[in-house]
């Protein structure tokens, strides 16, 4: 029985983001989508994670304005996002109705599928989100961060994919941030997945650690229902398998997606100037093209891996590069073994960072690792290393509800705050996750329009001389 291969294209968010920092402009999107909207894709995945961010603080665009011009040009194909749960796009919990409304403006603007994880796998932290989804009629897909460890076993994540069938997610998307994903275990969790569940599965990996073809092609054999592709410039090494490479894989088979090898050819034509160009300017460094061993080694993202290297670098102690390493799996034990992905990557990694330096563990301890050891980022798998709570947080009672039950509502005083620059709904939302750099960038559009009519002024003087 034909079962076709349904595919997710990246391109536009997480393969830019992995390869060249997010740096993609909506500017070298457009000329071709009209393009990529004729492939037949499931969906693309072209707003969220580390985008909106990027849009706004070095590329001076409204996110916002990129994906209304993408939803004008995407016609035919679903439009997909990555979202953080309670933190949305950025590294904090915030209230449930900026939540609320940052789903519903998102699916407003364009979005049909928005895919929502959680650092610790709190189911708690996706709950309104999920349901701000599902009441915009939007596909509210539920990610679960994969990591390795022995708390983690396959009953485990049968049993979170239930509770998520019964929370109301539409689809479930196994997130292997790292690649850590081999192949012969894609098929032992492909399975109990779908024994925990009747929701289609989908998987996302990433091809650093060089075994992500594989995977996919265990997991396909084994049932997984839509695979994450990136096209060929912008595949592989911290990116995903390539989407020309899985097709051709799949053709002739009862996998067969069915995607036109021709077509995605002139796609890919369109993209490869563009990796040359990242190639030449120094945006895309050629290391991070090659397998990266090391993340299979010390199971730490890859983008984690190049974040020490420049946090070490500061500390001019790069010669401390593997204690570190080594460091990191004994800081996310004290954490209570969570996966390592955006936000807690980051924390587990400036902390292990810390306790190298100053040579004793914990003397200093960041903000973001005392508010994981208070409960402010939610639950983890396994309790916190009970010792270096006490010496990190003292007597503070830990929180153990849902973090944002303790938010009060925080719209209506962010509205407040940036009236004076406001030129549409969604401004708030900006400013809500990103107060300096949207304030920066709305003194920045305001300029520009400043000067865009000055120069309508100018020439209407010229044209019209009175
Ligand atoms: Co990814």
């Amino acid at each position: 029985m034909a079962k076709p291969i349904k595919i997710t294209e990246t391109v536009l968010r997480d393969a830019h983001q992995s390869l060249i920092a997010t740096r993609m402009s909506t500017e070298q999107m457009l000329p071709i989508i009209d393009k990529m909207d004729k492939v037949g894709y499931h969906s693309v995945e072209c707003w969220g994670g580390a985008t909106f961010d990027a849009s706004l603080r070095f590329l001076k665009e409204d996110p916002w304005e990129r994906l209304r011009k993408l939803r004008d040009g995407f016609k035919n194909t679903k439009l997909q996002m990555l979202f953080r749960g309670q933190n949305i796009l950025g590294y904090n919990h915030y209230s449930d109705d900026v939540v609320e409304y940052f789903v519903q403006k998102s699916i407003a603007n364009g979005i049909d599928i928005i895919r929502i994880f959680d650092c610790f796998n709190d189911l708690r932290n996706l709950e309104t989100a999920v349901k701000a989804a599902n009441k915009e009629n939007g596909h509210a897909q539920i990610a679960l961060s994969y990591t390795l460890g022995d708390a983690y076993t396959l009953d485990y994540w049968k049993e979170t994919a239930k509770k998520i069938e019964d929370m109301g997610a539409n689809s479930i998307c196994i997130k292997d941030m790292a690649g850590l994903l081999l192949p012969y275990k894609a098929t032992e969790l492909v399975e109990a997945l779908k024994e925990g569940t009747s929701l289609p599965i989908q998987l996302h990996t990433h091809y650093t650690s060089g075994v992500a073809s594989m995977t996919y092609l265990k997991a396909v054999e084994a049932g997984v229902d839509v695979i994450d592709t990136a096209m060929s410039p912008f595949a592989m090494g911290t990116s995903q398998p390539a989407t020309e490479v899985m097709v051709e894989t799949f053709k002739g088979t009862e996998y067969d997606t069915g995607l036109d090898q021709n077509l995605l050819a002139e796609i890919a034509d369109y993209f490869r100037p563009m990796q040359e160009d990242a190639l030449k300017t120094g945006l895309l460094n050629p290391k991070v093209m090659g397998v990266n061993i090391k993340t299979l080694l010390y199971q730490v993202p890859g983008g984690m891996l190049s974040n020490l290297v420049s946090q070490l670098k500061d500390f001019k102690a790069e010669d401390k590069y593997y204690d570190v390493l080594e460091e990191i799996p004994n800081v996310r034990k004290d954490f209570g073994e969570p996966p390592l992905v955006t936000p807690s990557s980051q924390i587990v990694g400036t902390q292990a960072v810390l306790n190298v330096i100053n040579g004793e563990r914990y003397k200093i301890a960041t903000k973001e690792s005392k508010k994981i050891l208070s409960g402010e980022f939610g639950q983890t798998i396994k309790p916190f290393n009970k010792e270096v709570q006490k010496k990190c947080i003292g007597d503070v009672e830990p929180i153990t509800c849902r973090p944002a039950d303790l938010i009060e509502p925080q719209l209506a005083k962010f509205e407040k705050e940036i009236a004076q620059y406001k030129q549409q709904d969604e401004d708030v939302l900006s400013y809500a996750l990103f107060p300096a750099v949207a304030t920066e960038f709305f003194k920045y559009r305001e300029a520009q329009q400043t000067k865009v009519d000055a120069n309508v002024a100018d020439n209407e003087n010229k044209a019209y001389p009175v």
